[in-house]
């Protein structure tokens, strides 16, 4: 089976773009790969953030995941960055191979230094040495993510191959997988959605919460819809039902809006119930798992005990080539 890496940023609860553009991929490949999936807590040190809720975030994260569909430690692994010393470890030996003009071009790196000028620190601009190192440690070849991390994987390749050309082929340049639903936009309809520019629903959000956020949420931008009458795709409402809706409830948005059959109440209406319903059953197996933390312990304790395992054999021939044992 080939090896398979993913991590996600405890930055907040995970919101729908996490759940289609990653988890539910995930989900799927556990049975396809030997996987490992990292809450990454060291990346989410890079922006602003307050340590008094960095663990109650990083159970969340577990729980939602496990509650999801992740059989770990069954089918994969799920571990804490942090629990695992040799991430910052290999991280500090890549950047000496990796040129500072690639990190300047990252458009994450650009984003963030835009949105946190306050904050615009040295882990902000290394952050992809430390994911190729999230990658590395466990020999991954196969990554999924999301459309918006392409770049950092590009970038991961760069740096094994520059790794491997000075130090012997010891790290497979790793491979993107993107997942179907590979950038769900906001709610605001203009940028993805993300905890930063709050503009998401959370996976365990309420009820009412989902109908709050939703019924304020931006549909079809006028100008696009004169550009493009009779296009329900371009509606972020639209584009969601299509992942949350069946195949007659989407037809009947399409039917309905392109002649104003519908009103974009009674569409959101069909839409945040089924959202509710999807995620129902996560929400309530998470609070679960929430009350309780022994379990998801148990599960984290033997993702990183397996993880240190394998990133301890890997450390020891990265310190043998270049030198350092
Ligand atoms: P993060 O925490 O921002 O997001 C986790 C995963 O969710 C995907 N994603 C989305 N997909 C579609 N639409 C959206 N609106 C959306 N928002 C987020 C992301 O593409 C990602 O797959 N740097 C990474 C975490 C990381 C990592 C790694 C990933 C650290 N080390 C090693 C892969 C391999 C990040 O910030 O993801």
């Amino acid at each position: 089976m080939k090896r398979l890496f993913s991590g996600m940023q405890p930055t907040g609860s995970p919101h729908i773009g996490n759940y289609l553009g990653a988890i539910e991929n995930w989900i799927k490949l556990q049975d396809e790969y030997d996987a490992l999936f990292c809450i990454v807590d060291l990346h989410s040190l890079t922006i602003d953030y307050d340590p008094a809720q960095v663990q109650e975030r990083i159970y969340e994260m577990a729980a939602v995941l496990i509650a999801a569909g992740l059989e770990a430690p069954e089918k994969c692994s799920l571990f804490v960055q942090s629990h695992v010393k040799e991430h910052a470890e290999l991280a500090w030996l890549l950047s000496t191979v990796t040129p500072i003009s690639e990190l300047y071009r990252m458009t994450q790196f650009k984003s963030k230094s835009d949105t946190h000028k306050k904050n615009i620190n040295a882990g902000l601009l290394t952050y992809p040495v430390l994911q190729t190192a999230d990658i590395a440690l466990y020999k991954g070849e196969v990554v999924p993510v999301g459309e918006d991390q392409v770049q950092h994987i590009e970038l991961a390749r760069i740096i094994c191959r520059k790794f491997n050309n000075r130090y012997g082929e010891i790290l497979p340049e790793p491979q993107e997988k993107v997942s179907p639903a590979k950038r769900i936009m906001g709610l605001d309809g203009n940028a993805k959605m993300s905890k930063s520019l709050n503009n998401q629903i959370d996976v365990i959000e309420e009820p009412e919460a989902i109908w709050e956020k939703l019924r304020v949420a931006m549909t079809d931008p006028a100008r696009q819809r004169r550009k493009d009458p009779g296009n329900p795709f371009v509606c972020n409402i639209h584009t969601l039902h299509t992942y949350f809706s069946t195949d007659e409830q989407i037809e009947w948005v399409r039917e309905g809006c392109t002649t104003a059959g519908i009103g974009c109440f009674e569409c959101k209406r069909v839409l945040a119930d089924n959202i509710d319903q999807r995620f129902a059953p996560i929400r309530e197996k998470a609070r679960e798992l929430l009350k309780d933390k022994t379990e998801l312990k148990r599960i984290l304790d033997a993702g990183a005990k397996r993880a240190s395992e394998i990133a301890a054999e890997t450390m020891d021939e990265v310190y043998r080539a270049m030198g350092l044992r």
